[in-house]
Parts: structure tokens; C-alpha cells; sequence
């Protein structure tokens, strides 16, 4: 059980940013905006931070979580960088990818954080926010996204206050985040793989690198996963989704994406269209806040619109069938 605590909201102004750092820096727990979804930081080399931070989330404990750090340098002093890792960190950040590399015998990330294995994922995030509040504290920071575990990442202040007002200290507002879906998770452990797909494309990280991204291995039964992120049910609405639909059902409402109509939307609930031009990086930053005000909607399930998969469509297409996981 968590203690309740007073949640502030505050703006994103060198007050607020200055009264973040310092929360952090007394092992409290401070949501802010990345460029993908706010997350929920902690100060990475504090355990006890870590673990009030699982609590807050309702996170299982075996879930690892992403370091966020300033620059490269800094993500030196926690990670081995493999050559190819080093060649996509140049390329990418500050940007929406997650690199999971080995630890440095100095690593100063609670093994809370990491699970317990002996990798870390390193990330730079590009938000002038993020950045102000990480070159200021001087240590890396754990952040997942700012929601209760299960539930759908938060792209507003308002979402985050939604899910977790009353369980963290601080909510920097910054504004809604422009990316809309997480980062993109590579392993640079041996080849690259691609753990998670999210706000940089599978295309344009394979073509920095010259060649295909492997898959991520299957996890042997009972070890300890590699990304549990992609356990099967995750970033789930209650409401029930129905995916790839060409029609919607009496009672259902509608997530279209597209010019296109299908058949029964006149009847639906509620319609939100993920973008009404066909623009799949459009549809990324709706997407989670559109799945929560359809799931707030009252209807009996959420018909989804095919959404096509290229770009930044197999991270939306990733997300929207773990919404749909049978829970
Ligand atoms: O865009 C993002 O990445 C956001 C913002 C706040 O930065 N953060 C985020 O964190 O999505 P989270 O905790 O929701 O997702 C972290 C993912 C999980 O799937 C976790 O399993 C994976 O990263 N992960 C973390 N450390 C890992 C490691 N050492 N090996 C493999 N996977 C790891
Ligand atoms: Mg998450």
C-alpha cells in the first residue's frame, strides 16, 4: 500500500522545473513530458525512490525500467556501448529510442531498477522539459510512463493526474507530448534487436545501421523477461477493443483512422477519427488519449479502424493489440 500524498500540478516555468529537481533529488517521485508520454521519474540511484515508484504504479517488481539521462556522456557511465549502439545513439538522440546495453561495473542504477539483470536500457529524451529537469539533478533518472500499471500512458498532465493523483509528489505540465507512443526499445547486446517498436521507425533505424533489426528472442519460461513491456495484456482501456473493424455494432464506439467511413458509424457512440487525413505519425500522438475518452464513453466495445502498418504504424498497431488482449 502506498500512503496517500498531496499531488501538485506545476507549470513548466524555471519554478516548477527547480521544485522538480529538488523532489527528486529527496527521493520523491515527480511525472514530467518526454517527447513520447510523461513519465513517472525517480531518481535512478536511490532503491527506496524506485521502490515507492513501483508501488505508486502498481508495477510487478520484475518489470525493468528505462534510464533517462541528459546526453551521451552520461549514458557512457551507465552503459557499454557496442559500436552499432554507439552509432545509433549519435544518430538518434535526444530522440524516441531506448538503447539496452550492458552495465558498466559502475553503473550507479539501482538493481531494483534494472530487475536485476546485468543490462541497463539508456535513454535521451527530446523534450526541452525532460532535458532542463536531467542536466540540473546531475543523476540518471528511472521514468515510466506516468500510469497505473495496465493502464493507457498518459500524453497530458490531466491524464497523469487522472491515474496517479494522491500516490506521486509532483506533475510538471508541460503541455501534451508530441511523439504520443513510447520509445522504441533496441538491445545492442549482441546484434541488434528490436524489443519494442515505438515513436522511431523500424525502417529508419535499420537504414542508420545498414542492416535488418533481428527480432526480440523468446523468453524462456519462467526467466526473467526480457522486455516484460511486452507482456501480452498492457496498455489496456476497460472497454472491450474489436480490431481491423469494417463495421460498427449497435452499442460500440468508433476509433477511425482515415477519409473513409464504415458502415454503422452514424449509429456509434462516440467517433474519434486518429487522424482524418491517413497520417499514421498524427494518429501516434492521438492515440492514447483518444482510447481514453472512448473508454470513458459508456459504449460495449471500441471498434478500430484497420490502421495501416508502416512507420510509426506497428507501434500504434503493437499498442491497440495489447489493448485488445483478453485480460
Ligand atoms: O517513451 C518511453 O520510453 C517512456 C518515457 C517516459 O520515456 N518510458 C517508458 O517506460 O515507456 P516503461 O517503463 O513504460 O517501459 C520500459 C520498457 C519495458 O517494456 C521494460 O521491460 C523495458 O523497457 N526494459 C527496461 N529495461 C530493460 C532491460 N534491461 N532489458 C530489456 N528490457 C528492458
Ligand atoms: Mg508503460
Amino acid at each position: 500500500m502506498t500512503a496517500p500524498v498531496v499531488t501538485r500540478v506545476v507549470g513548466a516555468d524555471d519554478a516548477g522545473i527547480a521544485d522538480a529537481v529538488s523532489r527528486l533529488a529527496g527521493g520523491g517521485l515527480v511525472a514530467f513530458p518526454t517527447e513520447t508520454v510523461y513519465g513517472l521519474g525517480a531518481d535512478a540511484s536511490n532503491g527506496e525512490a524506485v521502490a515507492r515508484l513501483y508501488a505508486a504504479k502498481g508495477r510487478p517488481s520484475f518489470n525493468p525500467l528505462i534510464a533517462h539521462v541528459p546526453d551521451l556522456a552520461a549514458a557512457r557511465a551507465l552503459a557499454e556501448f557496442t559500436a552499432e549502439a554507439a552509432r545509433l545513439a549519435q544518430a538518434f538522440w535526444p530522440g524516441p529510442l531506448t538503447l539496452v546495453l550492458r552495465k558498466t561495473p559502475r553503473c550507479p542504477v539501482a538493481d531494483l531498477a534494472t530487475a536485476g539483470l546485468d543490462t541497463v536500457a539508456a535513454r535521451v529524451p527530446d523534450h526541452p522539459v525532460a532535458q532542463k529537469i536531467l542536466a540540473a539533478l546531475g543523476r540518471p533518472v528511472v521514468a515510466p510512463s506516468a500510469n497505473r500499471s495496465g493502464h493507457v500512458s498518459p500524453t497530458t498532465a490531466a491524464h497523469v493526474l487522472a491515474d496517479l493523483g494522491g500516490r506521486i509528489d509532483l506533475i510538471v505540465d508541460g503541455g501534451a507530448t508530441p511523439v504520443g507512443v513510447e520509445s522504441t526499445i533496441v538491445a545492442c547486446l549482441d546484434g541488434p534487436a528490436l524489443l519494442r517498436p515505438g515513436g522511431l521507425s523500424r525502417a529508419t533505424i535499420e537504414h542508420a545501421l545498414g542492416r535488418p533489426l533481428a527480432a526480440a528472442p523468446a523468453n524462456a519460461p519462467g526467466a526473467a523477461p526480457l522486455a516484460p513491456g511486452m507482456l501480452a495484456s498492457h496498455y489496456a482501456p476497460r472497454t472491450p477493443l474489436r480490431l481491423n473493424a469494417e463495421n460498427v455494432e449497435p452499442g460500440e464506439a468508433l476509433l477511425a483512422f482515415g477519409p473513409g467511413f464504415v458502415g454503422g458509424a452514424d449509429k456509434a457512440v462516440r467517433v474519434l477519427n486518429l487522424s482524418p487525413r491517413g497520417d499514421v505519425i498524427e494518429a501516434a500522438a492521438n492515440l492514447f488519449s483518444h482510447l481514453r475518452l472512448l473508454d470513458a464513453a459508456g459504449a460495449t466495445a471500441i471498434a478500430v479502424m484497420p490502421i495501416p502498418h508502416d512507420d510509426l504504424g506497428e507501434a500504434i498497431n503493437d499498442r491497440l493489440r495489447r489493448a485488445a488482449a483478453p485480460r
